[in-house]
């Protein structure tokens, strides 16, 4: 903590986790970063997941989700996050809440490198970084009271506010605008907006410095959306939270941050604060991206809207391009782009974009400005060989990998009896198997704690009631 902690303090009302200073009926959070200081940093972060088949299991390729990411947090900003799906935004959540164990790279917070941290290492962390899950409805276990479920972190992190969790958990839901008397209620009473408000709730309880929300909104209906995206901006400025705030969504990313990090095939390929990246965008998928969002400006209704169309689908993370990842649909492709992966490198001050032919760049070649029109004809033109080759290798990879997992594997049912022995204790050493998707959703009420202090929480139930 700073020497001037004092001084960055934000006070909030009456809350208080029992072993920070406390005074008279209120409770402070101690922002330890000054703003624009470097709360988060991520390095070479990786996620394979492992693709096995066969009686041994034997590990046949990898799911490459996250394929080296190099970003920072600074305090008090969003960062938003946007990409296809499937292009690792959520792995990446996962990642620097450290509910996944990445497979190289590093992640530090506040200068701690907490990159392996165990369930026990990891466990002071838990209470600065939290996240928020996409579906309301499956983030939140059925069987808990809203009382508990937002009272759980309080449990699970042996904490006792100052009156009481039941007293604390009441005014967390008044600050997320729910009813203090629904304390007893269950999940299934709530809309999905209000369950995300009981979402929000959970993850401020231990005021937590950084927050991941992970699509907060996509799952609510529209009229909602605004609603919950303005209670995140309130309480960030309220509280002095760091978001990193993932969507599919332009328009709700384009409100809420003041960083955008545009994400393809598992790699950041432009980072920028917002409006460059909406003004002059550099990465030509970025550009791509801008181009399907509608134009709010009334005045410019009736401009027309340049919209370039990408061809095909995002190639499978198994395999993924050679080169730039994004040269099988990008209207610029040259030579240099099929065989050479361009760096993330800063083109401009606060810019960083990974492309061999950037847009808006004065200092680019005469002959690489694409304009937009020419651009949408050019990937008529362009992308169709290409594309059918990228779609060529995914089949063969994937009727591959079918037959492989199909097939019993004549040589290895021959000599499964023989090495039955040694195959259980070869087992036994395998590490235990990733969460699934599903797995840690259902269980982001203990954020991913251990299973242990879950069902401490199941215990303490009806001790709360
Ligand atoms: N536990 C897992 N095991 C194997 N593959 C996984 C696992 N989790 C994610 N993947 C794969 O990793 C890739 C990235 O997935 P991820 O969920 O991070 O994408 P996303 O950008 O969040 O997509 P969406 O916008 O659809 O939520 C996908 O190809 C997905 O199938
Ligand atoms: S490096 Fe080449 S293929 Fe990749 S985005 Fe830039 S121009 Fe397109
Ligand atoms: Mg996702």
């Amino acid at each position: 903590m700073s020497e001037n902690a004092e001084d960055k303090a934000v006070r909030i009302p009456a809350q208080s986790d029992g072993t920070e200073e406390k005074s008279a009926g209120t409770a402070t959070l101690n922002k330890d970063a000054a703003p624009g200081e470097v709360l988060l940093k991520v390095t070479g972060l990786q996620k394979h997941f492992p693709i096995k088949k066969g009686l041994l299991q034997r590990q046949v390729g990898a799911v490459r989700a996250v394929d080296g990411l190099d970003f920072e947090v600074r305090s008090g900003e969003t960062l938003g996050v946007v990409g296809e799906s499937g292009c690792g935004k959520s792995t990446m959540g996962r990642l620097i809440t450290r509910l996944l164990e990445p497979t190289a790279g590093t992640i530090e917070f506040e200068g701690k490198d907490i990159t392996h941290l165990g369930v026990g290492g990891m466990r002071p962390m838990r209470r600065d970084v939290q996240m928020i899950f996409q579906d309301p409805y499956s983030s939140l276990n059925p069987r808990h009271t809203i009382g508990t479920i937002v009272g759980a972190p309080f449990r699970l992190q042996g904490v006792e506010p100052e009156g009481g969790i039941k007293k604390e958990v009441q005014r967390l839901l008044s600050v997320v605008g729910l009813n203090p008397e629904h304390y007893n209620r269950y999940p299934h009473e709530f809309s999905g907006g209000q369950r995300q408000r009981i979402g929000i709730a959970r993850a401020l309880a231990l005021k937590p410095k950084l927050v991941v929300a992970d699509e907060p909104v996509s799952a609510l209906d529209v009229s909602i959306q605004a609603q919950v995206v303005n209670l995140m901006d309130d309480l960030q400025e309220e509280l002095g939270l760091t978001y990193v705030i993932i969507a599919h969504d332009l328009s709700v990313v384009r409100h809420v941050s003041d960083r955008i990090a545009v994400m393809y095939l598992g790699k950041i390929v432009e980072l920028a604060d917002r409006d460059s990246l909406y003004k002059a965008p550099m990465h030509p998928y970025t550009k791509a991206l801008m181009s399907a969002v509608p134009i709010p400006d009334p005045k410019r209704k009736n401009a027309k809207s340049e919209r370039i169309l990408l061809k095909g689908d995002v190639p499978s993370p198994i395999s993924p391009p050679s080169g730039c990842r994004f040269h099988t649909r990008c209207w610029k492709a040259t030579e240099i782009c099929r065989s050479t992966e361009p760096q993330l490198l800063e083109l401009k001050p606060g810019q960083r974009v990974a492309c061999h032919h950037p847009e808006n760049f004065e200092d680019q070649a005469p002959q690489d400005t694409v304009l937009l029109t020419a651009a949408k004809e050019a990937a008529e033109l362009v992308a169709d060989e290409v594309l059918a080759e990228s779609a060529e290798t995914s089949a063969a990879v994937a009727a591959e990998l079918a037959e492989e997992t199909a097939e019993p594997a004549a040589e290895e049912a021959a000599v499964a009896s023989a090495e039955e022995a040694g195959t259980e204790a070869e087992a036994a050493e395998e590490p235990a198997e990733e969460p699934s998707v599903e797995t840690t959703e259902a269980s982001a009420e203990e954020t991913s704690e251990a299973s242990a202090e879950a069902s401490e929480t199941e215990s303490q139930e009806s001790t709360d009631k």
